[in-house]
C-alpha cells in the first residue's frame, strides 16, 4: 500500500510540537511493516537546505496560478523514508517558524500557502503531479493539510483519505473574503461543509470530505464529540461518530531511550536506575540548583493556555517554600513567561527557567526529574508522559485526552499498575492536592521505585499503534475497492 503522508512539520527539520515527532516516527514504523509511505511537506529553508546537501534533486516543476512551484524528493535524514518537498520560495522560503514569523505572528497569508500546500498534495494524489509515484492513501495531519480531502473530492478515482487531528484547537480560520480569493467554489460555503461561523474553515474540511478521521488517543475521540472539549466542532464530530477512531500515539524508543541516550552523561535502565541519581546531580549543576537528591520537578512545553501553565504558576511558591525544586523548559505567551522569570528570580537556587528551544536539555530534564508536571486543560495525546514514564520520572497529569489512556493513579489502578498520579478537577488546588500524594510517595523508597519499574517496563514504541493505522488503512482500501 502506498500512502502519501502530508504534513506541516517533521522532526528533525522542522518542529513546533509533538506533530513534528508524529510525522517522523510513524511514517518510518509504517514503513518497517512493509507500507511505501511517502511524507509531503512544504519546503521550508531549512528542508531545502537539507535536501540540497544530500545531492537530491526537483523532479518536476509546474505552475499554480501565478506561483511557480517545483517538487524535490529527497529522504528523511537518518531514516529510510522518502521525502517530497513543494518548494515555492515566495509562499515558504521564509525565516520564523512555519506559521508564523519572526515576531510570533501568523503570516498573513497562511490561508494561501497552505492552499497551495493541498492542492499540491491533490495533484500527487491523481498522478498529476509529473512524478512516477502515485499513492492509494493520502493521510492528512492537522488544518493545514484540510483543503486536501475537499479537492480530490471531485475525482472519481481518488485515493481514500485519511484525516488525523492532532489538535482541535488549531483550525485554520480566515474570513469569507479569503475564502473568496483563494477561488473557492461557492457550494462549499455550506454549514455542511467548509462555513463554520460566518467564517472559512480549513479542518472541516477534512472532517467533513475525508474518509476516515483519526485523532491521538482513544480518550481524545470520546472527549472532542462534547461541547466542553469539541472546539465548536463537536457537531460535526458526532455526526461522522461511525467514521471517527483515536490510536495513540507511540514515541520513537530509538531517539528516546534511558540506556543509550547520548545527551546524557550517565546511563540507566529499568534494572539498573542508580545513574538516575546521577543524571539529577548533573543537571543540578548544569542550571546552577543546590545538588541535594530532589524533590526535583519539571515542566516542558508550550507556555500556552492548553498546558495549564497558569496552574503551575499558582501552585510554584507553596512547594518552593516546602524546599521543592522546578525546572522549566519551555517558550510561548508573555503572560506566563513573566511570572515563570519573576519565580526563577526569587528562588535561584531552587527554580530553573530556560526560555527558549533546547532538544538537549529537554532530554536532561526528563531523565534528571523526579517529577514531571504535565496539568494540560485539554491534550490529545501528549508525549513527554512517555518519555518521563520511559526514562523512571513519574508523571503528574490532569487526566484528559492521551494523559489519561497512558498515565495510571495507585488510587485508581493499585500499585501494581501504577505509573503515576492524576487530577481530574480542573483547577490548582487538584493539582496541588496531587503533587502533595506524589510527593508523600516520593518518600517511600519501594512504592516510588515500584511506580517507576512499571512505567519503564511498558511498551510506547510505534509497532502495535501503527499496525491499526495500518488496518485502517486496509479497510478504506477494501470499503473504496482500491
Ligand atoms: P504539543 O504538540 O501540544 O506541543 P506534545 O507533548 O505532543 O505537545 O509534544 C511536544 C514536543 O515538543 C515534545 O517532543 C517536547 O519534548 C517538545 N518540546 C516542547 N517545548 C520544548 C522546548 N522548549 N524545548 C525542547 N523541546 C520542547
Ligand atoms: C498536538 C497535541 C499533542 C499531541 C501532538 C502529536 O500538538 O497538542 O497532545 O501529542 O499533537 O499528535
Amino acid at each position: 500500500i502506498r500512502v502519501l503522508f502530508a504534513t506541516s512539520e517533521v522532526y528533525p527539520l522542522v518542529k513546533t510540537g509533538g506533530l513534528a515527532d508524529v510525522s517522523a516516527s510513524l511514517p518510518e514504523a509504517l514503513c518497517k511493516l512493509g507500507y511505501d509511505v511517502h511524507i509531503l511537506l512544504p519546503g521550508y529553508p531549512a528542508a531545502v537546505k537539507a535536501a540540497r546537501d544530500a545531492g537530491s534533486r526537483r523532479k518536476t516543476r509546474f505552475r499554480i496560478g501565478q506561483y511557480e512551484v517545483s517538487l524535490w524528493q529527497t529522504r528523511l535524514p537518518g531514516t529510510a523514508v522518502t521525502l517530497w518537498l513543494v518548494d515555492c520560495p515566495p509562499l515558504f522560503d521564509r525565516p520564523g517558524n512555519p506559521y508564523q514569523n519572526e515576531n510570533g505572528q501568523d503570516w498573513w497569508d497562511n490561508a494561501h500557502r497552505f492552499e497551495l500546500f493541498g492542492r499540491v498534495g491533490a495533484m500527487m494524489a491523481v498522478g498529476e503531479a509529473g512524478v512516477n509515484w502515485r499513492p492509494d492513501l493520502v493521510h492528512c495531519n492537522d488544518w493545514q493539510t484540510g483543503l486536501i480531502p475537499v479537492f480530490l473530492e471531485h475525482y472519481s478515482h481518488r485515493p481514500g483519505t485519511v484525516f488525523t487531528i492532532h489538535n482541535l484547537a488549531y483550525q485554520g480560520i480566515f474570513s469569507h473574503e479569503t475564502f473568496r480569493a483563494l477561488g473557492l467554489p461557492d457550494s462549499l460555503w455550506r454549514w455542511d461543509q467548509l462555513e463554520f461561523y460566518g467564517q472559512l474553515s480549513f479542518i472541516k474540511g477534512g472532517l467533513v470530505f475525508s474518509d476516515r478521521i483519526t485523532t491521538v488517543s482513544p480518550e481524545y475521540a470520546r472527549e472532542i464529540q462534547s461541547t466542553e472539549f469539541g472546539h465548536g466542532l463537536d457537531g460535526v464530530l458526532r455526526h461522522r461518530a461511525h467514521r471517527l477512531t483515536g490510536i495513540l500515539n507511540g514515541i520513537d524508543t530509538r531517539v528516546w531511550n534511558p540506556e543509550e541516550d547520548p545527551e546524557l552523561a550517565f546511563h540507566y535502565g529499568r534494572d539498573h536506575l542508580k545513574n538516575k541519581t546521577q543524571c539529577q546531580a548533573q543537571l543540578q549543576q548544569e542550571l546552577g540548583l543546590e545538588v541535594n537528591g530532589g524533590p526535583l520537578l519539571g515542566f516542558i512545553g508550550r507556555l500556552v493556555e492548553q498546558k495549564g501553565v497558569d496552574w503551575l504558576i499558582a501552585v510554584m511558591p507553596e512547594l518552593l517554600d516546602r524546599g521543592c525544586q522546578f525546572v522549566v523548559l519551555g517558550s510561548g505567551e508573555a503572560r506566563y513567561e513573566e511570572p515563570l522569570k519573576q519565580i526563577a528570580r526569587q528562588w535561584p537556587r531552587q527554580m530553573s527557567l530556560t526560555l527558549g528551544y533546547d532538544e538537549g536539555l529537554s532530554h536532561r530534564i526528563t531523565a534528571g526529574c523526579d517529577i514531571f508536571l504535565m496539568p494540560s486543560r485539554f491534550e490529545p495525546c501528549g508525549l513527554n508522559q512517555m518519555y518521563s514514564l520511559r526514562y523512571g520520572t513519574i508523571p503528574v497529569v490532569h487526566a484528559v485526552g492521551g494523559l489519561s489512556d497512558t498515565v495510571n493513579d495507585p488510587l485508581e489502578a493499585g500499585i501494581g499498575k501504577a505509573n503515576g498520579f492524576r487530577f481530574i478537577k480542573a483547577d490548582e488546588q487538584a493539582l496541588l492536592a496531587t503533587i502533595n500524594r506524589a510527593l508523600e510517595n516520593f518518600r517511600n523508597r519501594k512504592s516510588w521505585r515500584r511506580l517507576q519499574e512499571n512505567g519503564m517496563a511498558a511498551d510506547y514504541s510505534w509497532k502495535q499503534r501503527a499496525r491499526s493505522y495500518g488496518n485502517l488503512y486496509q479497510s478504506i482500501l477494501k470499503e473504496r475497492d482500491i
